[in-house]
């Protein structure tokens, strides 16, 4: 017998049981489940090929581990299985092939497809239809009892509905959080989350956390006898009061299971709660009974498994990207790893805080999680594998691509490059936004273009896109004649545009296209928006002190206004807005008293601005008077002419909601 292989099977069972307790017993999970799955799956395969050396300690003899031991322990007459685990459609069509040949059956067979919810299996115990007994799986034949806690949840009902109840039903099924309910909670998933609500001391903690279940199964029954259909068991129990996965479905052959498959698939991210594949049952309990068990598995059945969304890799190393204002983004660039359906090999990491926080460093093993069309990101390190010589990150001092100094000033996230337009990274960002959809959405411009026109010189900032010629683009790699000819055409037909969209495409911190909409409309002339004070812009909806600020100093700046008039003489035009907005045209304010935030003056200023008329005297036609303090004898007019009468709080709010 090969020495490595005996030390391969003893290192695969201590690291799997090391990771079933961590995950099991302590709710802490260490790694992602698709490389726990493999782990096994190699000891299962070994296990195989020298059956010799199987132990009894062995985690593929048994389901789970031992529970923790704070809860009363309970016994389940008849053991809470596993499913065997299929990643690929071949997968499923050898357990269809082998099941059929098994039982000697050449037509097809009934399967209910269900999904496989990402919770924790309980049993749950009615006696004469009240709810006695509850428990966790533990390791399949030992749980924990968790009544108290189950109680808590309000789909499980304490009693069944209806009448004439078995003696005994135990029924079986997938405790999970919802995921509305999970965002809130600080765990690393949903799973997590559920185990670590439910297996609470304290059923009050339980209770708080918003829990939901899903029943799947019949453990112990006396007294009654159920349908021969695992679909009629379902619909039994349904009628019980119990809850019941809504995408549970009888299909006829495999096929239509790869079928279902698909299509939950499909569903997956729209679903309020999460799955980690599906489940087909052979329907009929007879032909279950002919299959039987395999030591922790049914034969009757398999999960098919959707690609995980978690996955483990190597960080090769941590860059520093400059967006383009200047931000500094850390970038894990990873060994390429497969996950959730599609291959990766960055990850970003946000900010230095959240490098430091999650303590990344160069070298280590990570878990990436890629949920749908999320960006992926690095969830945890697994520290135990880490290099004793890996290094903490630190911010760099200058900017790796124009050697400026880096700054993070006290209190902020944000990381920033000072070099602004001398930055070559920060003249590329500017130029793609400029160019991007919602900007002036020039056609063709594309990253690796600007990328190469910003490296050779022929464009150093977005008012000399409009002076690009076909030579000059005919000097780029893989450029034709043609090729050159479209971009200089779509560079023409984005001259053609709006006030709004030119505003956002100027690129100005935190204007995204909200906000340069609401400039536009309220403005509606670029030059009068240059010139605009802090006190005029902050009237506008959405627009707080800090956008403001960011408006007014970039159009300080000699160098954009040269570049917003050089833009202008290049061509670049749109229609007039017409409708500059007045939300509080033709009202009547009459203000008294002095205010605290602005002289009487600037109200009226603000209130002129957005339409409204300031009257010195109180009449019927007066919409409100603003009372400050020491108000005049116009307050008493008000009161008895019922006019609206406002404080100065309430006119700040008009201010700033109607803007
Ligand atoms: S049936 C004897 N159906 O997945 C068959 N299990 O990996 C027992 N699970 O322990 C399981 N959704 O915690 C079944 N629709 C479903 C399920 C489901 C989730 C869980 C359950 C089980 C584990 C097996």
């Amino acid at each position: 017998m090969a020495a490595n292989i005996i030390k391969r099977i003893t290192e695969l069972k201590n690291q799997l049981n090391d990771y079933s307790y961590c995950y099991y017993v302590l709710d802490q999970p260490k790694i992602p489940d698709a490389e726990y799955d493999r782990l096994f799956l190699e000891l299962q395969q070994l296990e195989a090929e020298h059956p010799e050396l199987i132990t009894i300690d062995s985690p593929t003899r048994r389901v789970g581990s031992k529970p923790a031991g704070f809860f009363k322990q309970i016994h389940h007459t008849i053991p809470m299985l596993s499913l065997d685990n299929a990643f690929a459609s071949d997968d499923v069509l050898n357990f269809d092939r082998r099941i059929r040949e098994r039982l000697e059956i050449e037509y097809e067979i009934e399967y209910v497809c269900e999904p496989k919810i990402d919770g924790i299996a309980v049993s749950l115990f009615y006696e004469n239809g009240i709810l006695t007994k509850a428990a966790t799986r533990g390791d399949g034949t030992v749980g924990e009892d968790i009544l108290q806690n189950v109680r808590t949840i309000p789909s499980i009902p304490l009693m069944l509905r209806g009448s004439n109840f078995p003696q005994v039903l135990e029924v079986r099924g997938e405790v999970y959080m919802p995921l509305a309910g999970f965002k809130k909670l600080n765990f690393v998933n949903p799973r997590n989350a559920a185990a670590g609500s439910l297996r609470q001391l304290d059923p009050k903690i339980t209770a708080s956390r918003s829990l939901d279940i899903f029943c799947y199964a019949v453990g112990e029954v006396i007294g009654v006898t159920l349908p021969i259909r695992h679909s009629g068991v379902l619909l039994k129990i349904k009628e019980y009061g119990l809850k019941i996965n809504p995408e549970i479905k009888v299909v006829t052959g495999i096929e239509k299971c790869l079928d279902y498959y698909q299509s939950i698939g499909k569903k997956r991210d729209k679903l309020p709660y999460e799955i980690d594949g599906v489940v087909y049952k052979i329907n009929d309990s007879q032909l279950q009974n002919k299959l039987g068990f395999v030591s922790r598995a049914p034969r009757w059945a398999i999960a098919h498994k959707f690609p995980a969304q978690e996955e483990l890799t190597k960080v090769l190393n941590i860059e520093f990207q400059v967006g383009r204002t200047g931000a500094i983004t850390p970038v894990a660039r990873l060994e390429p790893v497969f996950v959730g359906g599609a291959t990766v090999s960055n990850a970003t990491l946000h900010n230095i805080d959240e490098v430091w926080r999650k303590d990344v460093r160069v070298g280590d093993t990570v878990i990436i999680r890629r949920a749908g069309d999320v960006i992926p990101e690095v969830v945890s390190v697994v520290k135990e594998r880490r290099s004793y010589d890996a290094k903490p990150v630190t911010l760099p001092k200058y900017c790796p691509v124009c050697g400026c100094e880096i700054v993070k000033p006290e209190g902020e996230v944000v990381s920033r490059c000072t070099g602004g337009l001398y930055c070559s990274a920060q003249r590329k960002e500017t130029i793609k936004h400029f160019a991007s959809r919602g900007a002036l959405d020039i056609n063709g411009l594309g990253d690796k273009l600007v990328d190469q026109l910003v490296d050779k010189n022929l464009v150093n900032n977005v008012a000399e896109l409009y002076s690009l010629t076909e030579a000059k683009i005919a000097t780029l790699d893989r450029h034709g004649e043609k090729s050159a000819q479209n971009l200089l055409q779509a560079i023409a037909a984005s001259k053609n545009t709006t006030l709004s969209r030119f505003i956002y495409a100027l690129g100005i911190r935190e204007v995204g296209e909200t906000t340069a909409q609401s400039l536009a409309k309220y403005f509606g002339d670029i030059h009068k928006l240059m010139e605009a004070e802090i006190s005029n812009l902050e009237i506008i909806p959405d627009i707080g002190p800090v956008v403001a600020a960011h408006i007014v100093i970039f159009f300080r700046q000699k160098h954009n206004q040269e570049l917003i008039e050089s833009l202008l003489k290049s061509g670049i035009h749109w229609p007039k807005e017409l409708s500059v907005v007045q939300p509080l045209a033709g009202q009547i304010f009459v203000l008294t008293g002095s205010m605290k935030s602005m002289s009487r003056e600037d109200a009226k200023e603000k209130l002129h601005a957005l339409g409204a008329k300031v009257s010195e005297s109180v009449s019927k036609k007066t919409a409100y008077v603003v009372v400050g303090a020491d108000p005049g004898s116009k307050l008493a007019k008000a009161e008895k002419l019922g006019i609206k009468i406002i404080d100065e709080r309430k006119l700040l709010d008009i201010l700033k909601k109607k803007g």
